[in-house]
């Protein structure tokens, strides 16, 4: 199903629950790799991206059984130490299975990854990582081989704290012969929840959630049963479709404690939230507030994952807005198919600064999905536009949304697949 048509009807009022978090569900498939038993996961988000990491396991030797949102990985044996190159294409997190099948077997080989194009993308910080922890890195074209013949525990610093190299070092970490310290660790509720699978498999973890992190290898990792928390993208998602199509929107499951930056920046455009556990509840100003200035950054900062959702609702704001992208170079590639539905967005020539144009209203046409929360953007930019909107290359919303036809007609709007 390529093409997705979308008209919404006007103010949403909706409950919803959130899906589970595709960033987290990825490293804890991963980790199911490290022990000889049985790993269970619940609460896994059905995404193309989930499924991908699951033909990894799959292509690995491990029996893999699905049923609705539990993920069971048995991986008594692991029968091939080469990622299959076709997974590793369609998605750059398979690139963590490579720390997993080294702490598992002390080899792994892959081609080089894919995934969205968000700019450079390279893996050194990974590479040197193993490295670090006595593994041979052989590099010849796009293939990578790591070797080992037995990791020892290193102190490695990372240059910049980067999601997927702490969660591949992780996950490295737990073959490799006593301790090692991760510096300038990513601190996204990411690595909080692979640290957290860890430790109830038995690996002793510390530090998770702050930027120096200590893990001591070769413990005796037991079975698990592991339920994954909310995806505080996809919960941010949709409170955005509801600034934009106006109304009350009200989401169950949202990680709360995780989603502080997003909820700010909505409170500073009118927004009101009301907070309760793990339920978020949003109504929409009349009128949308500009925001003067605002700049990804690692967690805790506004995330990078977010900003191109926040173009479209922007674009309808009493004022102009500035976002700054700081961790990858073309997140901007968006701005072109919001133009097409009415938007003004200046792009700096250096690529790092949106300026955006408020008081336009968007309509809809037909449009491209450029990526990932490209591609969300645009659903929300139709949930708010005058007229249909058909979203093109919609495979790439599929790698992270689950079910997004329905949660459109949830939220009050039509939605029908163009075959
Ligand atoms: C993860 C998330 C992605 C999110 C990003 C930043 C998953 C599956 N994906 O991606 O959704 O947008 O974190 O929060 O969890 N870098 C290097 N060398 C490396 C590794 C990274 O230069 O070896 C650079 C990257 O090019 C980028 C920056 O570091 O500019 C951040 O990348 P990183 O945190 O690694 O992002 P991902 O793990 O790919």
């Amino acid at each position: 199903m390529g093409r997705l048509r979308i008209r919404n009807h006007g103010k949403i009022q909706a409950e919803l629950r959130v899906q589970g978090s595709k960033n987290s569900s990825l490293p804890c498939l991963a980790a199911a790799l490290l022990h000889s038993g049985t790993t269970v996961l619940d609460g896994v988000p059905m995404i193309e991206d989930v499924r991908t990491a699951i033909g990894i396991l799959r292509a690995l030797g491990t029996q893999v059984t699905v049923e609705g949102s539990r993920v069971t990985v048995c991986a008594h044996e692991i029968t091939c130490t080469e990622i299959p190159p076709g997974f590793m294409r369609k998605m750059r997190s398979s690139v963590i299975f490579l720390g997993a099948m080294l702490a598992r077997t002390g080899e792994a080989k892959a081609v080089y990854p894919g995934g969205c194009v968000l700019g450079s993308r390279p893996i050194d910080f990974h590479l040197e990582g193993f490295r670090r922890l006595g593994c041979e890195v052989n590099l010849r074209e796009e293939i990578i081989e790591v070797r080992s013949c037995g990791m020892s525990g290193a102190v490695i610093r990372l240059p910049f704290s980067s999601v997927g190299a702490t969660e591949n070092l992780l996950l490295a970490a737990a073959g490799a012969q006593g301790t090692t310290v991760i510096e300038n660790a990513a601190r996204e509720p990411e690595i909080v929840e692979l640290s957290r699978l860890l430790m109830r498999m038995g690996v002793d973890v510390r530090g998770a959630g702050t930027s120096r992190i200590a893990i001591c290898g070769r413990a005796a990792v037991r079975d698990v049963c592991f339920s994954m928390s909310g995806d505080r993208i996809v919960a941010g998602t949709w409170l955005l479709c509801c600034m934009n199509a106006g109304g009350t929107i009200c989401l169950e499951r949202a990680p709360v404690q995780w989603m502080q930056s997003t909820l700010e920046v909505l409170g500073r455009m009118g927004a009101v939230i009301r907070t309760e556990g793990m339920v978020v509840e949003c109504s929409a100003p009349e009128r949308i507030l500009p925001v003067s200035y605002l700049e990804t950054a690692p967690y805790p900062g506004f995330p990078t994952d977010m900003q191109s959702q926040f173009l479209p609702v922007l674009s309808g704001a009493q004022g102009d807005s500035c976002i700054c992208e700081t961790v990858f170079s073309s997140r901007f590639r968006i701005v072109s198919e919001l133009e097409r539905m009415g938007a003004d967005i200046e792009v700096s020539d250096d690529l790092t600064r949106a300026r955006i144009r408020g008081g336009k209203r968007l309509h809809g046409t037909a449009v491209t999905a450029p990526d990932l929360r490209g591609g969300a953007a645009l659903i929300i930019a139709a949930m708010g536009a005058e007229g249909d909107t058909v979203i093109d290359d919609f495979y790439h919303i599929e790698r992270g949304y689950e079910c997004i036809a329905d949660t459109i007609r949830l939220l009050g709007g039509d939605a029908c697949w163009i075959v």
